[in-house]
């Protein structure tokens, strides 16, 4: 084999890949280019944005550096590539309240106000892209604040609502211990296995990543011009 073919068989080997799965990708997702809605296909004029609310950077970054994504996807596949549009509570929600069908599949605008994209390592855990809807209605079910649900779940997986086998770990680094003073929604109680009872409160991270799983609903609807196969 002469030197040249050599260089040219690691250019195909690394360099193409490298160029069509990061370099082409990267430019596109970097520059989004706006996508309007369409008054007779989609009933409604304008521009699409996302919907995503609250302390949505600083807790996509606090997400990011506790490694949630190495067990959690947040990416809801069209149905030519996934299976999670069937999966009612991962797409969104079948039937709500007002009878609506929110499921939808993931768009580059859905991670739009985060500086990197968790679409997730592995699914050890549930996709997430739609936690905010399961956090809220497990809090109503506890009789909790939605932020007090996540808090005890962060700090205390396993003892907290029976889960006693979840291999989703203990966050103890995001919450401060406390002396409790009086009542607050937002003191933790933990009691070890020896008997000894701790308080935690919550830090500013805490409070982010807390604001940020709240935001994980993925409803706002979707231009058709971007839908690939909608299961309704
Ligand atoms: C080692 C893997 C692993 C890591 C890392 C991990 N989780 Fe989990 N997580 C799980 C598993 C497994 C479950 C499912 C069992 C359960 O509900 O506890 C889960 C469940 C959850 C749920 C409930 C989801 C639902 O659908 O109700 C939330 C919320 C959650 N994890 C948040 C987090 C956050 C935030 C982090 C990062 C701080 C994180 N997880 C890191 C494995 C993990």
């Amino acid at each position: 084999m002469s030197f040249q073919k050599f260089i040219l068989g690691l250019v195909a080997a690394f360099g193409l890949p490298w160029l069509v799965l990061i370099v082409i990708p990267f430019g596109k997702m970097n520059q989004l280019e706006t996508v309007s809605f369409d008054e007779d296909t989609d009933g409604k004029t304008g521009f699409y944005e996302s919907s995503q609310v609250g302390h949505v950077p600083l807790g996509s970054a606090v997400y990011g550096a506790n490694g949630c994504y190495v067990c959690h996807t947040q990416v809801i596949r069209p149905t030519y590539a996934g299976t999670e549009m069937w999966r009612d509570d991962w797409a969104g929600q079948k039937k709500n309240a007002d009878d609506k069908d929110t499921r939808r599949e993931s768009n580059p605008f859905d991670y739009a106000r985060e500086g990197f994209a968790h679409i997730g390592l592995n699914r050890v855990g549930p996709d997430l892209s739609n936690a905010g809807y399961r956090i809220e209605k497990l809090a109503a079910k506890f009789e909790m604040t939605p932020e007090q649900y996540i808090y005890n779940r962060l700090l205390q997986p396993r003892s907290f609502i029976g889960f006693h086998w979840t291999t989703c770990p203990s966050q103890p680094q995001i919450f401060r211990k406390a002396t409790p003073y009086g009542q607050s929604d937002e003191l933790i109680t933990i009691e070890t296995k020896d008997g000894e009872v701790k308080t935690y409160v919550p830090g500013k991270s805490a409070r982010a990543l807390a604001s940020y799983l709240l935001s994980l609903k993925k409803d706002n609807q979707v231009p058709a011009s971007m839908s690939h196969n909608p299961v309704k």
